[in-house]
């Protein structure tokens, strides 16, 4: 079995102001939606220092920037593909 994947999602101001918080909501509904809240941690982050890109999220180390409602769908497809 594919092992546990760790996501932040960075909750600083600027980050906020680009949307996050959409995409929190966005990310919850999917995890419950696709059965994988016990196979997916997900977190609130601290500023990670790349804020003009944001919203950015931390999936295990690596960042992804531009993290946008449009885009998160997306990327969630393809992070969490080993898990279904
Ligand atoms: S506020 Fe999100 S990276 Fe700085």
């Amino acid at each position: 079995m594919a092992r546990e994947t760790e996501m932040h999602i960075c909750l600083g101001s600027s980050c906020f102001s680009r949307g996050n918080k959409d995409v929190v909501v966005f990310i919850r509904d999917y995890l419950k939606k696709n059965h994988l809240e016990d196979k997916v941690i997900f977190k609130g982050g601290r500023c990670m220092g790349h804020c003009s890109n944001g919203p950015n999220l931390k999936i295990n180390e690596v960042i992804k920037e531009g993290v946008t409602i449009s885009k998160i769908e997306g990327i969630l497809d393809q992070e969490l593909a080993k898990f279904k």
